[in-house]
């Protein structure tokens, strides 16, 4: 199949029964429209993994933007209530909780944290990952199961949760990487645990149209991360897969992120957003 052809798929199944998967809270609440203005404005995201590194940056361009933020952290709880501190410093409002998206009933907690202070979500970016890189031949059992509960799992268990709750007219995007393309040595685990989240996407998409709540993928490349964490050399190799000369900053990527949430952003559905600089 065409990515041509794709896409039309995906745009027929947008119109799919408007009741299908129609969560119960969700339908409960009133749908909020984004004034215009600022995006966000009135309305509330949750970023997983958002204390460091894309998912911060992300936040605090959400916050910017208008949106409530919940932000989450794994252990840096001190990162994640600096984030809070940043956004609040700037006249935003967040708040930040531990969870470990691994773990259901924590990420359920975390929606309940959200829907306490904001009184619902619009907006939910599953961002938390790890990546662990090793050739097939030498990938330990608990590195390949550690980034399947995070990724893949983990993953999941957001976009459950965001399935059931997000009010009409949100977003959901999940993160996945350009490693899906590029396909590099050393990259097959990680890659697959990514290339899950363009799966999720497309299909929750057709979930979620009836609720005019748009779903992608949005795939960043070598990004200026602690996750991305290569040495000199190989930066440089990945600057120069760029047509930009330079690797992202977290920003590069918030900003494409906060573009699909914004109500500009609603005809891109059920998509892979290569959000790269070009990479490849
Ligand atoms: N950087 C890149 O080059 C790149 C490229 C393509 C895709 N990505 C994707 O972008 C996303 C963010 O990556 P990043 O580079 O910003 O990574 P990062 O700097 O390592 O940050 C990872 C974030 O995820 C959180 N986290 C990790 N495991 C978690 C868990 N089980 N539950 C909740 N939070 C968890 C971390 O929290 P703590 O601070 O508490 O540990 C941290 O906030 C990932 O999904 C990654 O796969 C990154």
């Amino acid at each position: 199949m065409t990515d041509n052809t794709r896409r039309s798929l995906l745009t027929l199944a947008a119109a799919a029964p408007a009741a299908l998967a129609l969560g119960a809270a969700a339908q409960a609440q009133t749908a909020k429209a984004p004034v215009a203005g600022r995006p966000g404005a009135g309305r509330a995201a949750i970023v997983t993994g958002s204390s460091r590194g894309i998912g911060a940056a992300t936040a605090k361009r959400l916050a910017r933007d208008g949106y409530a933020v919940t932000v989450n952290c794994l252990t840096n709880r001190d990162l994640a209530a600096g984030v809070v501190r940043e956004i609040e410093a700037a006249g935003g409002k967040a708040i930040w909780r531990q969870a470990d998206v691994a773990d259901p009933a924590a990420v359920k907690a975390l929606f309940d944290a959200n829907q306490e202070a904001f009184g619902g979500v619009d907006v939910v970016i599953s961002n938390a990952g790890i990546m662990n890189v090793a050739p097939f031949a030498a990938m330990t059992d608990e590195a390949f199961d550690r980034m399947v509960a995070t990724n893949l799992k983990g993953s999941f268990n957001v976009l459950r949760e965001a399935a059931r709750r997000t009010r009409p007219g949100g977003r959901i995007v999940a993160i996945s990487s350009s490693s899906t393309q590029a396909r590099n040595p050393t990259h097959g685990a990680y890659a697959a645990t990514k290339a899950a989240q363009e799966m999720y996407a497309g299909c929750l998409a057709k979930e979620l149209g009836g609720r005019r709540i748009s779903v992608n993928a949005l795939a960043p490349g070598p990004t200026n991360t602690a996750l991305f964490n290569a040495p000199p050399a190989l930066r440089e190799q990945a600057a120069q897969r760029i047509p930009y000369g330079r690797i992202g900053e977290p920003e590069d990527v918030a900003n494409a992120i906060a573009a699909l949430c914004a109500a500009d952003g609603e005809w891109i559905n059920g998509q892979v957003v290569f959000a790269n600089g070009g990479f490849l």
